[in-house]
């Protein structure tokens, strides 16, 4: 299958781990699934349906395949992707490209084709591919020889490549996979890094520091992967709030990792905000950047098509800070020079994504006091 034309724009979907780790089963799965459409998620514009780790038995069956937990999924995992895909949404899984996965069941290595296989069998869309217990693996040749499994079946299977940042894959990602992890675990802290005994999960703003360098790599069909959404999952509303619109700012994949029958309608208000995820799935796919950044508050920029820009005001700090912006075309102008984009001169209505309201246009000041852990998110809109 010719999969370049798989992901133009991020892809969106829901994930297991970030809430239930291993702790899966057909019937709470199911649930989710019913509530995805029902909470309007799926007319948000989320699609995929991903398990992570913990679908497996620990062993492999006499014919060398993997099987899935009857326990867990006592009808099968084809009737478990037939539900999924009879809510018109798309169905992913996971594997590792080590011997075991990170949670110690049966990895893929020495079985690419045959699991590919597999999981097309399924009617898988999406594998999302780990990277532990690889001991001597060379990442770029296992990813590689994962993909060319995964193109052999002839099924379009969308191939997310999680091996942390660790290689580089933003070098040789592209027609690889369609999106690759940029760094290790997230955790659901806003800035401060979680020691979990032998490793460190990273608060959303270590990640955030982490794309800008990278942002060049990054482009429909080939996605910088900052890691899974922690949105609902414990940290306050406007941590929620910065961490989903920065995700949007930096064009990131958008999987939601919360307990769908359980989102407060803040969460809900977060996750289904159009207008955001209009940012993120913006056709040109460029990944956004910190155009300045000041005593805790920062301005991030993400040119969009039709000449239009997402502006994302950051407050780091643990204070309110005022913001008093004067709009000056040229700025904006040099900020996107490089990309090659022409924002002509004029001015720019204004509209503000959260408090979904028009603030006028580019002619007045942009004046606001942002909260602590906060964002006032923008888009210059140049046409009529
Ligand atoms: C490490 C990955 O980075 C996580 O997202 C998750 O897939 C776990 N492994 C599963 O064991």
């Amino acid at each position: 299958a010719d999969n370049s034309q798989l992901a133009l724009t991020p892809p969106m979907g829901f994930n297991t781990w970030n809430t239930f780790q291993t702790n899966i089963n057909e019937q709470m799965l199911k649930e989710m699934v019913d509530t995805y459409v029902s909470s309007g998620m799926r007319d948000a514009g989320y699609r995929y349906f991903v398990l992570d780790d913990g679908w497996m038995t620990m062993d492999r069956d006499a014919n060398g395949d993997l099987v899935a937990d009857p326990k867990k999924f006592p009808h099968g995992m084809k009737a478990f992707a037939d539900y999924v895909h009879s809510k018109g949404l798309k169905f992913g899984i996971y594997n590792c490209a080590g011997d075991r996965t990170c949670a110690g069941y049966p990895g893929t290595r020495g079985h690419e084709y045959q699991d590919a296989h597999l999981y097309a069998s399924w009617d898988v869309d999406y594998l999302k591919y780990d990277w532990c217990n690889t001991d001597s693996l060379n990442a770029r040749e296992a990813y590689i020889t994962m993909s060319k499994a995964l193109k052999a079946t002839g099924r379009p299977i969308v191939f997310s490549l999680c091996e942390w940042g660790n290689h580089q894959p933003w070098l040789w990602g592209k027609g690889v996979g369609q999106l690759w992890r940029s760094t290790g675990d997230i955790c659901n802290q806003f800035d401060k890094d979680k020691n979990i005994g032998a490793w460190t999960a990273l608060s959303v703003m270590t990640i955030l520091d982490k794309q800008d360098k990278i942002r060049q790599y990054a482009g429909p069909g080939h996605w910088n992967d900052p890691d899974m959404l922690e949105v609902g999952n414990g940290m306050s509303v406007s941590e929620d709030r910065a961490h989903f619109s920065l995700w949007c700012m930096l064009a990131a994949p958008l999987m939601a990792g919360n307990d769908l029958r359980k989102m407060s309608p803040q969460t809900h208000e977060i996750l289904t905000n159009k207008e955001a995820i209009a940012v993120d799935q913006d056709s040109l796919g460029i990944q956004g950047f910190r155009f300045y950044a000041f005593d805790g508050l920062e301005m991030w920029v993400k040119p969009l098509s039709k000449q239009d820009v997402a502006i994302c005001f950051l407050n780091r700090s643990t204070h309110p800070q005022n913001i008093d912006y004067t709009w000056e075309a040229h700025v904006l102008q040099d900020a996107v020079s490089h990309l090659n984009i022409n924002f002509t001169e004029g001015e720019y209505k204004v509209r503000d994504l959260w408090a979904k309201k028009d603030l006028g246009t580019t002619k007045k000041a942009f004046k606001q006091t942002i909260a602590s852990h906060d964002v006032v998110m923008l888009r210059l809109h140049k046409g009529n």
